[in-house]
C-alpha cells in the first residue's frame, strides 16, 4: 500500500506550494535567477514555487536546510558554483554535497562584473589595481561570505594582482549591492544579473567582465583581459537541487518544467537582459547537473588548497 500511496502522489505532483530556497539573500544574484524561473515553472506545474531566501555562510546554511528536508519534492535547491567550491572550503558542511541531493538540473552560467562606488576615484581597471596596490588594506571588498561566487572572485582578482583588501561579508549581495550604491563600502565582483541594471543606471562604476568577449548587456564594459589583466575569468553556473530520496518520477517532473521555463521567451528574454542564457535542454538534467558538480569539485579542490583559505 505504502508503494501505491508513493507512485500516486508522484504521479499527481505537485498538489500544494513547492518551496524553493535561494541560500542567499532577497535581492540578489541568485534570487533574481531563482524568481525567473520558479515563476515559468509554477505555470507549467499548476502549483505556487514560493522562493524562500535562507543566506549565509556563503549559502552553506540554506542548502543544508533543504538536505534535511522532506525527500517529497516540496523542497527544493537553486544553488550556484559555490555547491562545489564549499565542499573544499568548508571544514564542516551541514550536509553531504555528493550524497544529500537529487539532481534536476544545470539552470545557467553567469559572467560576473568588476564594480566599485559610483564616485570611486580610479577611472579604468589599470588605475584600479595601482589604486589598490598603493592602499591594500583601507580598500573594502563586499562578499556573500566564504565560497560565494563574490568571495570567489575576489580572491581570483587579489591572487592576480598579489595584493589583499579587507574583506567585508554579507548574506548575499543584495544587501552588498545596497551599501555598495550607498558608498558605504567601496568594491565587488558581482554577478551581471545583480550588476547590469546598477551600471546602466550609473548607480556603480563597473572596470571590467571576467569574461573572453565582452556581455552583450554591458557592451562599454571591456573584458578583463582588453582593460589589462588577461586571465581573469571566472562565470558562475547554477543548478537545482532536491533531498536525497526525492522520487525519481518527481524528479523527472521538475527536470522537464525546468527545461520548458528555460524556453520560456519571458525568461530567456530577462536572462538576456541581465547577461546570461538558459542552458540548453541536454543541460538541464540530472546527469549534466552531477556531472558538472564532481568536475567542479574536481577542478576546485587544488586550488583552493594551494590557496589555503578553510573556514569553519
Ligand atoms: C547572491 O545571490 O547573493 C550571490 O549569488 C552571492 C554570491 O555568491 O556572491
Amino acid at each position: 500500500a505504502a508503494i501505491g500511496f508513493g507512485s500516486a502522489s508522484a504521479a499527481d505532483y505537485p498538489t500544494r506550494p513547492v518551496t524553493m530556497i535561494v541560500p542567499f539573500a532577497a535581492g540578489g544574484p541568485t534570487d533574481t535567477v531563482t524568481r525567473l524561473v520558479a515563476e515559468s515553472m509554477s505555470k507549467d506545474l499548476g502549483q505556487q514555487i514560493v522562493v524562500e531566501n535562507i543566506g549565509g555562510a556563503g549559502g552553506t546554511l540554506g542548502a543544508g536546510r533543504v538536505a534535511k528536508s522532506e525527500p517529497d519534492g516540496y523542497t527544493l535547491l537553486l544553488h550556484h558554483i559555490s555547491m562545489a567550491t564549499s565542499a573544499t572550503l568548508y571544514r564542516k558542511l551541514p550536509y553531504d554535497t555528493l550524497g544529500g541531493f537529487e539532481y534536476v538540473g544545470l539552470v545557467t552560467e553567469v559572467p560576473m562584473t568588476l564594480v566599485a562606488r559610483s564616485d570611486f576615484e580610479p577611472k579604468d581597471l589599470k588605475a584600479f589595481i595601482d589604486y589598490v596596490k598603493a592602499n591594500k588594506d583601507k580598500v573594502t571588498y563586499a562578499n556573500a561570505g566564504v565560497g560565494a561566487a563574490s568571495h570567489l572572485c575576489g580572491l581570483l582578482f587579489m591572487s592576480k594582482i598579489e595584493t589583499q583588501m579587507t574583506t567585508v561579508p554579507y548574506k548575499g549581495t543584495g544587501p552588498a549591492m545596497t551599501d555598495l550604491v550607498g558608498k558605504q563600502v567601496d568594491t565587488m565582483c558581482d554577478q551581471t544579473t545583480n550588476t547590469t541594471n546598477q551600471i546602466k543606471g550609473g548607480k556603480i562604476k563597473a572596470y571590467a567582465t571576467t569574461t573572453t568577449t565582452r556581455v552583450s548587456s554591458l557592451p562599454d564594459v571591456p573584458t578583463a583581459a582588453e582593460a589589462g589583466l588577461p586571465g581573469f575569468e571566472v562565470s558562475i553556473w547554477h543548478g537545482i537541487y532536491a533531498p536525497k530520496g526525492t522520487s525519481p518520477e518527481i524528479v523527472k517532473k521538475l527536470s522537464a518544467s525546468l527545461q520548458k521555463a528555460l524556453k520560456d521567451p519571458l525568461v530567456v528574454k530577462r536572462f538576456a537582459d541581465l547577461g546570461t542564457t538558459p542552458v540548453s535542454d541536454a543541460d538541464a538534467t540530472p546527469e549534466a547537473l552531477k556531472a558538472k558538480l564532481t568536475s567542479e569539485i574536481d577542478r576546485w579542490a587544488p586550488v583552493i588548497k594551494a590557496a589555503g583559505v578553510y573556514a569553519d
